[in-house]
């Protein structure tokens, strides 16, 4: 056979490869954590920002931001946007998007209004937030709860995924989305 047809795939069979080992990785990762990656689905997006009712220049937080589809829309409405993700493909995709797509077209050092942080969801910085984002798993919940209550300041706005908080009751609900106040 000649080394034209030869090289092609072998080029493609290295690929194949190349994909096979980072899903692996990705997977392994993901098997791992308590919160695995789900991302929240388009309609539910739009009733997350609703319900948040952000307002410019304010700071919203997503514990475990995914491929950081939250952030963007935050950030789209004009906060400043922090995710907390311990994924590191998740946290590529999130940049690459952030360049590719740049929500308020600024300088891509800071991601166009949003940043993600490489950090342990459980030691983010909650004093700051004006809005805090939480999608995790029905038994997670009640850390959560206790963890948004304990650390945010209060008056900060808690949307909550499809688990709601076991001891609160939400202000308002739509859509699978819960409305808190710290
Ligand atoms: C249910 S997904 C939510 C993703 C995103 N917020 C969304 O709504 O599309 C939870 C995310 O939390 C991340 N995660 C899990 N444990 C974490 C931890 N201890 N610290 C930071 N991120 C974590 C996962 O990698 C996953 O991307």
């Amino acid at each position: 056979m000649s080394v034209f047809i030869i090289t092609p795939i072998l080029v493609i069979i290295i690929i194949l490869l190349l994909t096979i080992i980072l899903l692996g990785i990705f997977f392994t990762i993901d098997t791992f954590l308590d919160l695995p990656y789900v991302a929240t689905k388009r309609d539910k997006i739009e009733t997350i920002i609703k319900l948040a009712q952000i307002k410019p220049k304010e700071t919203v937080v997503d514990l475990g931001s995914g491929d950081g589809r939250l952030i963007f829309a935050a950030a789209r409405a004009g906060a400043h946007a922090i995710g907390y993700e311990i994924n590191p493909f998740l946290i590529l995709l999130t940049q690459i998007k952030a360049i590719l797509f740049h929500p308020r077209g600024e300088s891509s050092s800071h991601l166009g209004g949003v940043f993600v942080k490489r950090q342990n969801l459980w030691k983010a910085d909650l004093s700051i937030a004006d809005v805090i984002f939480v999608y995790g798993r029905k038994k997670t919940m009640q850390k959560f709860e206790d963890f948004a209550y304990k650390k945010a300041k209060k008056g900060t706005r808690i949307v909550v995924n499809t688990n709601r908080f076991p001891n609160k009751k939400p202000l308002k609900s739509n859509n699978g989305i819960f409305l808190y106040r710290a």
